[in-house]
């Protein structure tokens, strides 16, 4: 998904029916509500000018993945802010994957007429309105609060990271070190070429680390490995697709580390490692 460089201007959240998308003030999150509702709108255009219904499918279906992106991206992101309802806010997107769905496969296997083509961007456009207007306001204060203070560390290193197992803890203490440096070094100002150099670093030391992690937990917890390695593949999918974007030029490399990588990283260690590794030892 293409985002503008730096994230969302302030006010450019708009969807394409002129409701105002309320921003969260996390730059990462308001740049794909705002990829959301341009999407929408190619939809309304090719849906307005008469396009067959052969043109229009593909749009749908760029948007559901878009749409599935987003939703596990921003489930991360309010489960490692600790936000309590982050379970009751994944089902809502779990309706909202379940409606878009069926709306799509209806446009792509049902002759729908050309008045129905109509209305199909105006609902997805009044769906996704509602979810973001009803729902995403909810995590607006934890983000404040988790805020990075100028010139502090992105992540401060403390026991509640650890799980006990020094090899592990050691490249979790890593990992987030390398962020700190990345943030820092970003907010300083990074030419493109050495924000690559850097998230290229990162990603071998994720990836080192991933495969140490999964002999740990195959050795330890044998019956949660294939789990654990399913998890592990999702979040080096998800890094892919930040390194594109940044590759690309479309997404910051300081918006990504400070208001998304920070809380891939946090959910990796808080929400799956110690949970597992924790009682295991
Ligand atoms: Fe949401
Ligand atoms: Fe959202
Ligand atoms: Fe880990
Ligand atoms: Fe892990």
């Amino acid at each position: 998904m293409k985002t503008p460089p730096n994230g969302t201007p302030q006010g450019e959240a708009m969807n394409v029916d002129h409701h105002p998308v309320p921003e969260t003030g996390n730059r990462f999150i308001d740049g794909t509500h705002a990829a959301l509702v341009r999407r929408i709108g190619q939809i309304r255009e090719r849906c307005d000018g008469g396009a067959p219904r052969e043109q229009i499918a593909p749009v749908l279906d760029a948007l559901t993945a878009d749409l599935h992106a987003h939703f596990a991206c921003e489930e991360l992101i309010i489960r490692a802010l600790g936000h309590d309802g982050w379970e009751e806010h994944a089902e809502q997107h779990e309706l909202l994957n379940t409606q878009v769905g069926r709306l799509v496969a209806y446009v792509r296997e049902c002759d729908v007429s050309r008045d129905f083509l109509s209305t199909v961007a105006g609902t997805l456009d009044t769906v996704l309105c509602r979810h973001e207007t009803r729902y995403d306001g909810s995590y607006a204060a934890l983000l404040k609060a988790a805020a990075p203070g100028a010139g502090r560390d992105l992540i401060a290193w403390g026991a509640e990271h650890e799980t006990g197992i020094p090899t592990i803890d050691q490249q979790h203490r890593g990992l987030v070190g390398m962020l700190n440096d990345l943030h820092r070094a970003a907010a300083a100002g990074l030419a493109p070429a050495d924000a690559l150099r850097r998230v290229d670093g990162l990603r071998d030391h994720v990836h080192a680390h991933f495969g140490m992690e999964e002999g740990v937990v195959r050795a330890m917890a044998p019956g949660r490995f294939l789990q654990h390695r399913a998890h592990h593949a999702v979040m080096a999918q998800q890094f892919e697709g930040i390194r594109a974007e940044i590759a690309d030029g479309t997404l910051d490399v300081g918006v990504a580390v400070r208001d998304f990588l920070r809380f891939w990283l946090m959910d990796h260690i808080l929400g799956c490692d110690r949970p597992l590794l924790c009682g295991a030892h």
